[in-house]
Parts: structure tokens; C-alpha cells; sequence
């Protein structure tokens, strides 16, 4: 029997053959028919019995459609293996990990029951939103961090004055340890989101105001692009140089794509974790070294 199979969905097909390449394993591509209803159709042929099956998908948008397909790949898996390992890169969901308003329900929760009910075992992530989210899937679970693959990518750019910035104070941390490796100053915005309009402000906070001039802003993900808009409104203010934006998942909802160019946004970079024009950081060799060790 083969050690691994691994199945790539329709959202991860290239960073699912990059996985396999290095697992060595047998790669199979998930076939996908939409029909005119809006209902998919989702096929893997020749899958067999296999010691541990991993299936690579991330839900971005559409959210829900992916989930699905995600959902069915498991399920299909789980019957050819008792090891199922559910990688999901991009986790759709996470932010709604807690009742901020009353009668806001917990879906990242029920997420994470449907996945252990389609089959999976085994769950990996990364930067997932807050890293709580976790608890909620009764299985073991790792959520990998991009920020030294991505650090690793700016220490090949040339840089005038580097600042790191968090555009919140939730990954300060993060915009730490990233600075860390590129011997600069790191520091995190104070923004304040009204949980009712989703208007975003940010407070005035204190930073090295004379020793920076390209500003590199680090966040999780860029999803409506209002937050780094905000931030980039922020510096814009206070002369800085050049400003490049790092993220692990470029969700790019909407129309955040011209927002980031209209407000002068130089450089976008993210992960493959969703697969798209700004995935230049590749997720297979972490991915791929977890799994072997895990
Ligand atoms: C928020 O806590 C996250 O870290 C991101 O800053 C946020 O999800 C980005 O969303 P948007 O691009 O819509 O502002």
C-alpha cells in the first residue's frame, strides 16, 4: 500500500502537486463540474487504499461552494484511508469565532464539526485568524505561520529604511518577529473596527518617526483591502517612501485589488495559500515537512 495520496481541490491544484512532488506521493486532481443549477459535481478517479490520504483545499471565495468540494473530497478520502489529512491553507470562517453581537452565530464551530464528520483526522491551517479557532476541531491540529517565508521573501528586496507595521494589534507580534530577520523597527496600529458598520478608524499611536521610509504592512490576510487603505491613509501623512504590503492570504474580495493600486500600494506579496497572482511565497516545503513529521 502507498504511504500517501494526495488529492488537490479545485482552489489548491498547484500547491497540492508541489506537496506531492516533495512527499512523493501519487497526486490525483479533482475534477469539477458546476451545473446549471449551481450544484458541483466533483470526481477523483483512481483513488485507492492508501496509508494516509491528504487533501489539499482552501476556502476562499466562494466560500461556501469551496467547503462543499471540501467537504466531498474528505468524505471520498475517509473511504479509502483511515488517516485523512484535511489541509486547508485558507480557512473561510475563521472570523466568526465568537458571538460579537447578539444572536451572531458561531460558524467557524459548525465548520469544524462538518469537517470531522466528513472523515478528516487531521488538520492543518496557516495563520489561521486567531489561532483559537483550533479548539473547535476535536482533532489534532497544527496552524503553520508564513511570516518567516515571507520575511525570508522581503530579505531579497532592496529596502530604503524599512518599517514593519501590523495594520491592528492582534499580530504585533508577528510584525516583530518579521522585522526581526530584516534588522528593522516593527510596530503595530491601533485600529478599532465598529462591529455594526465594519467602518474601520485608526487611533493615533507613537513610532520611530524619523528612522523609517518604506513602509512594509503585515497582516494576516487582505480581504476587503479596508484596512491597509486605512493604514496606508495613515502613513501617506507622515512622507514615508515606498509601501508594500505582505500577507498570508491575498483574499481580495471585491474590488480590494484597484483600492490597493488607487491608494499607491507598491508591491503585494503573499502565500499560495490561495493561488493568484500575488502567491509568490510557496507553502509546499512546510506543509509538506509537517505531514512527514507529524
Ligand atoms: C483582522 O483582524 C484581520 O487581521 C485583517 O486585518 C482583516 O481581516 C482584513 O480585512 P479587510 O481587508 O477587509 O480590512
Amino acid at each position: 500500500m502507498e504511504k500517501y495520496t494526495v488529492i488537490g481541490g479545485p482552489t489548491s491544484e498547484n500547491l497540492a502537486q508541489k506537496i506531492s512532488k516533495k512527499l512523493h506521493a501519487k497526486f490525483l486532481k479533482a475534477e469539477l463540474k458546476i451545473f446549471p443549477d449551481g450544484e458541483s459535481k466533483i470526481t477523483v478517479n483512481r483513488i485507492s487504499k492508501t496509508k494516509k490520504i491528504i487533501v489539499v483545499q482552501s476556502t476562499n471565495p466562494p466560500v461556501d461552494t469551496n467547503l462543499v468540494h471540501a467537504f466531498s473530497l474528505i468524505y471520498q478520502a475517509r473511504r479509502m484511508s483511515s488517516e485523512v489529512f484535511a489541509v486547508i491553507p485558507y480557512m473561510g470562517y475563521a472570523k466568526q469565532d465568537k458571538e460579537f453581537l447578539k444572536g451572531e452565530i458561531i460558524t467557524i464551530s459548525v465548520i469544524a464539526k462538518l469537517l470531522k464528520a466528513a472523515g478528516a483526522t487531521r488538520l492543518i491551517v496557516v495563520d489561521i485568524h486567531s489561532g483559537k479557532e483550533l479548539d473547535f476541531f476535536k482533532m489534532p491540529s497544527k496552524n503553520l505561520s508564513a511570516v518567516p517565508l515571507l520575511a525570508n521573501y522581503f530579505e531579497k528586496i532592496k529596502l530604503n529604511r524599512p518599517l514593519v507595521v501590523s495594520p491592528d494589534l492582534f499580530w504585533k507580534n508577528k510584525a516583530k518577529e518579521f522585522a526581526k530577520k530584516l534588522n528593522c523597527p516593527s510596530i503595530a496600529l491601533n485600529k478599532q473596527r465598529n462591529r455594526k458598520t465594519g467602518k474601520i478608524v485608526i487611533k493615533p499611536s507613537k513610532f520611530p518617526e524619523s528612522n523609517f521610509q518604506d513602509i512594509i504592512l503585515l497582516d494576516d490576510m487582505i480581504s476587503t483591502g479596508g484596512s491597509i487603505v486605512k493604514a496606508v491613509e495613515f502613513f501617506k501623512k507622515k512622507n514615508c517612501g515606498k509601501i508594500y504590503v505582505a500577507c498570508t492570504h491575498a483574499v481580495l474580495a471585491g474590488d480590494a485589488e484597484k483600492k490597493l493600486r488607487n491608494i499607491g500600494v507598491n508591491k503585494i506579496v503573499s502565500t499560495n495559500s490561495i493561488s493568484g497572482k500575488y502567491s509568490l511565497v510557496d507553502l509546499s516545503e512546510i506543509i509538506s515537512q509537517t505531514i512527514q513529521k507529524w
